[in-house]
């Protein structure tokens, strides 16, 4: 087998998902700052929860930092280079916060916004439109000395900032994600401690959850004052949930898991409401003491567009407290009783892998949320064990996962939902969270030691899906 044939398993696929795709669908990568930008003392940068969480012995795998990353700091050209070769209309990237503000309020560190202006220009030079997210997870550190999250300051410090990157970028940027996934921020950041600030407390997950909404809503209100002509949305991880048999206590736990990991998003944003069983399931861990009157008006101000990420379902089996966890995720002790069964096709993550489920998704959300605004799925992706071969990462595993989650999107937009566009996660290998860097995620394969960037398989393969649309 050449290199080439082995470059693209099926070229005439890629180019029928292509054609399938709806009219001026549009197709984009993703990656997030501290996954990355490396250079955390560079240019004025202060620290973020993060690099605090990462140096803490036992909390990354391996010890690993984001410290270097993929040194895009540096090497921003040659990737914006890779995007251009791919073919991609757009990148989302998010700006680092401690670069901007590195006090997370007050000063401004012009450098930290110079980078950012740097990497737009070069993305408009090639014809990319930069999608920017304003916060994936890297909370300025003095911030987080003050409560983080848990104060409801931050939302308005957050808005401030909000502002000031827009005031910057806003001339070249028209398209502005607040947050990330504040799922991750809240419930695995201060409810079990996996990710960065690595708190554990049930009300603390809870109340930053709000405050994240409250500043998501805040930021949206000062940036449409500003510019009513840009576009405004936010990002949510979303899992469909399905119970593993008819058992009361399986649907339960269902519901609740859909509780813990939609609904205390989509409600607040979507509808202006909190679930009416969030008190029921949380009473006594928390009050909600948190939610004031009129927070639900900031948080559900109208969006331009609603950011998806989708990776898997939840299968959903309540379990008792006592039994240890066999498989993948407990939330007890957040009040919902949900496990992840590990039965069949898991990715480097252990993520199940069922393309049907991103369809599903998008047709639930349609129908729950009426008036729902259209959506981009603004991360899909899977993690493999990439081993170059010389110059080749044969990733069909990649190219199946990417290849069936389109298909899923594309029939949900065939049964009536709008959704707009579709990126990868992600450009480059990278930080992976906890998991450190053995889990690759690229369609560009990065060597570590040398920085050299390698496009896989399924870099050809999308870059065939791009070049094959009929618009
Ligand atoms: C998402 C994150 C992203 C990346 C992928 C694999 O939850 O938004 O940064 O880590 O998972």
């Amino acid at each position: 087998m050449t290199a080439s044939t082995t470059a693209v398993p099926d070229v005439a696929s890629a180019r029928e998902l292509g054609l399938l795709l709806p009219p001026g669908f549009e197709l984009g990568v993703a990656t997030a700052s501290y996954q990355i930008e490396g250079a955390v003392d560079e240019g004025g940068r202060g620290p973020s929860i993060w690099d605090t969480f990462s140096h803490t012995p036992g909390k990354v795998a391996r010890g690993e930092t984001g410290d270097v990353a993929c040194d895009h700091y540096h090497r921003y050209r040659e990737d914006v280079a890779l995007m251009r070769d791919l073919g991609v209309d757009a990148y989302r990237l998010s700006v680092a916060w401690p670069r901007v503000q590195p006090d997370g309020r007050g000063a401004v560190n012009p450098d930290g916004l110079a980078f950012y202006e740097r990497l737009v220009d070069e993305l408009l030079e090639h014809g990319i439109t930069p999608l920017v997210t304003l916060y994936h997870w890297d909370l300025p550190q003095p911030l987080e000395d003050d409560g983080g999250w848990r104060n409801r300051d931050t939302a308005q410090r957050f808005a401030d900032y909000a502002r000031i990157v827009q005031d910057a970028l806003g001339d070249r940027v028209s398209r502005w994600i607040t947050l990330n996934e504040p799922y991750c921020s809240s419930v695995l950041g201060y409810g079990t401690g996996r990710h960065a600030p690595g708190v554990k407390d049930t009300h603390a997950a809870l109340s930053t959850a709000h405050h994240l909404l409250l500043g998501h809503g805040l930021a949206v209100a000062a940036m449409r004052e500003a510019d009513p002509d840009a576009s405004y949305g936010i990002t949510l991880n979303l899992e469909p949930a399905q119970p593993v048999s008819d058992r009361e206590a399986d649907v339960e736990a269902a519901r609740r898991s859909e509780l813990l990991s939609n609904r205390i998003f989509t409600d607040p944003v979507l509808r202006g409401t909190y679930p009416d069983d969030a008190r029921e399931v949380w009473g006594e861990a928390s009050d909600l003491g948190f939610l004031r009157d009129g927070d639900l008006a900031v948080t559900s101000a109208p969006l331009d567009f609603l950011g998806v990420n989708y990776y898997f379902p939840a299968r959903i089996k309540a379990v008792p407290h006592e039994e240890p966890a066999p498989a993948l995720r407990r939330v007890d002790d957040l009040g919902a009783l949900p496990l992840m069964l590990a039965d069949d096709d898991v990715t480097e993550m252990g993520w199940p892998v069922d393309a049907d489920g991103i369809r599903r998704l998008l047709v639930w959300l349609h129908r729950t949320y009426p008036g729902l605004p259209p959506v981009y799925i603004t991360e899909n992706g899977r993690a493999c064990a990439d081993v170059p071969e010389g110059d080749v990462v044969d990733d069909r595993d990649r190219i199946g996962y990417l290849d069936g989650h389109l298909r899923g999107v594309v029939a949900a937009t065939e049964g009536g939902v709008d959704v707009r566009g579709y990126y990868v996660w992600s450009l480059l290998d990278n930080f992976e969270w906890a998991a450190g860097y053995a889990r690759r995620f690229g369609l560009v394969h990065v060597d570590y030691d040398t920085q050299r960037r390698l496009p896989k398989a399924s870099y050809h393969w999308y870059r065939e899906v791009i070049a094959a649309r009929a618009n």
